[in-house]
This record gives structure tokens, C-alpha cells and sequence, in this order.
């Protein structure tokens, strides 16, 4: 069986002013920038992309977008291109976030297109689907998931899932406090590995990163990466302060 690298990874959101971003990078470089045996990778928002990638150039963090337009250049007012944001120093890029789904309009269909841009573009995607408190409650969260998945991942192939990351972050478990409990987490992990050995192939379920996002903080990521089927984390709240995200990058 495949190795996976864990990987722990932190969203910032729309949080940190360029000067405060470089700081929160330098210290987290001073914390963690060695860091091995897990590959640790920061999505700052797209202003301070350059600012931070200075910073973390040297070490073995990671730069990652937290979106992406599907078309490479084009009269899109207001709209970063994955080119544009490779040249940044990024290779990894968040797509499907469930707040640009909830505020921002976006659909299985768009989120399939930028994963395509993405992957042009030499990035990786980081694939978020997860499902809300009402499908959760309704008993939908593996139809949920799997409507997504299939959307989200239609036409790849298996070369291009190669580079992906899938991250399932349970809607009512972000920004919430309320953690997913390692049964709940690890049944749906289970079941996006086995759709994954469906669609492609047993090898590509095997290599895949799966990663849990959702109210992760030093206190539960023990538990969760103990899971066969967790793979990593996608941290929000708890990346903003470095000192807290090295002790989730320092789990073990
Ligand atoms: P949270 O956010 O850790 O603040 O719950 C996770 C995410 O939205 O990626």
C-alpha cells in the first residue's frame, strides 16, 4: 500500500493584512519550517501570496491559494487566474470551500472547471466537499457527498487525481466548535476512499490525501489523524496564531 504524507494545511480566510501575514509566516517558519514527516502548507489571502511566499521560500512550507478563476487571462474584473497564482509561489489551491459555495455562488459544475484550471496551471487542488446540518440531519451526507464528488471530479483523469487532495469538511462543524466525532469522520473518509477505488482505480483511493476540516485544534488532531482514513487537516480558526498551528503541525 501507497505511503500518504500527512499533511496538515491552514486556511486563513479573510484574515491578516499583508504586514500581519508576513509576521504570522515568519514565526511559523521559526516554528515549523523544518518540519518533516508532515508536509505543512498555508493559504493566505491573495494579497499578501508574494509577501508570505518571500517568507517561506527557504523552508519547507507550503504556499497555497484559497481560489481560483477557470480561465487562464480574460476580462474577469476581480479575478485571479491560476497562472497568476502559481507565479505567486503557490502549488497548492483550495477549491469548493463550503463558505464560497454558501456566499459566493458556487456549484459542483464551477468547482469542476477550476480543478481543470488548477491542474493546468500545475497547482494542486485541494477539493472541499462536506455536507450541511440539515443533510446531515435528513440522512443525506453520503448522497451529499457522493452527488459532489461525481460532479466535482467528472472527466479527471487518473493522472490528474494523482495531484488532488480531497478535504471533507462537514458544514456544521466550521467555525462552530463542534467537531465531527472520529466514528462520524471516519465512516465518511471510508466511503470517499471507496468512491474513489470506483471511479478510478484501487491504487488512486490509496494514494489519495484525505483530509478532515472542521473546528480542528491541538486539543482533537491526535485523535483524528489516529483515524485508518484521515490523512490530515484542513485548519481555519486554529491556523490564524502560529503557536497554535505548530502544536496541531506538532501532533504527534
Ligand atoms: P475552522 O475552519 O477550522 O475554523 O472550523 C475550517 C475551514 O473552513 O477550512
Amino acid at each position: 500500500m501507497e505511503n500518504r504524507r500527512p499533511m496538515i494545511a491552514g486556511n486563513w480566510k479573510m484574515y491578516k493584512t499583508c504586514s500581519e501575514a508576513v509576521a504570522a509566516a515568519r514565526s511559523l517558519v521559526a516554528l515549523a519550517g523544518d518540519a518533516d514527516g508532515v508536509e505543512v502548507m498555508i493559504a493566505p489571502p491573495f494579497t499578501a501570496l508574494t509577501g508570505v511566499f518571500d517568507v517561506i521560500r527557504q523552508s519547507n512550507i507550503y504556499l497555497g491559494a484559497q481560489n481560483l478563476h477557470w480561465e487562464a487571462e480574460g476580462a474577469y474584473t476581480g479575478e485571479v487566474s491560476g497562472q497568476m497564482i502559481y507565479s505567486a509561489g503557490c502549488r497548492y489551491v483550495i477549491i469548493g470551500h463550503s463558505e464560497r459555495r454558501q456566499y459566493f455562488g458556487e456549484t459542483d459544475e464551477s468547482v469542476n472547471k477550476k480543478i481543470r484550471a488548477a491542474l493546468a496551471a500545475n497547482l494542486r487542488p485541494v477539493i472541499c466537499v462536506g455536507e450541511s446540518e440539515s443533510e446531515r440531519e435528513a440522512e443525506k451526507t453520503f448522497s451529499t457527498l457522493d452527488k459532489q464528488m461525481q460532479k466535482g471530479l467528472e472527466g479527471l483523469s487518473l493522472d490528474q487525481m494523482d495531484s488532488a487532495v480531497i478535504a471533507y469538511e462537514p458544514v456544521w462543524a466550521i467555525g462552530t466548535g463542534k467537531t465531527a466525532t472520529p466514528g462520524q469522520a471516519q465512516a465518511v473518509h471510508e466511503f470517499i476512499r471507496k468512491f474513489l477505488a470506483d471511479r478510478f482505480e484501487e491504487t488512486t483511493a490509496h494514494k489519495t490525501r484525505i483530509l478532515y476540516g472542521g473546528s480542528v485544534k491541538p486539543s482533537n488532531i491526535a485523535e483524528l489523524m489516529a483515524l485508518p482514513d484521515i490523512d490530515g487537516a484542513l485548519v481555519g480558526g486554529a491556523s490564524l496564531d502560529p503557536e497554535t498551528f505548530n502544536n496541531i503541525i506538532q501532533y504527534r
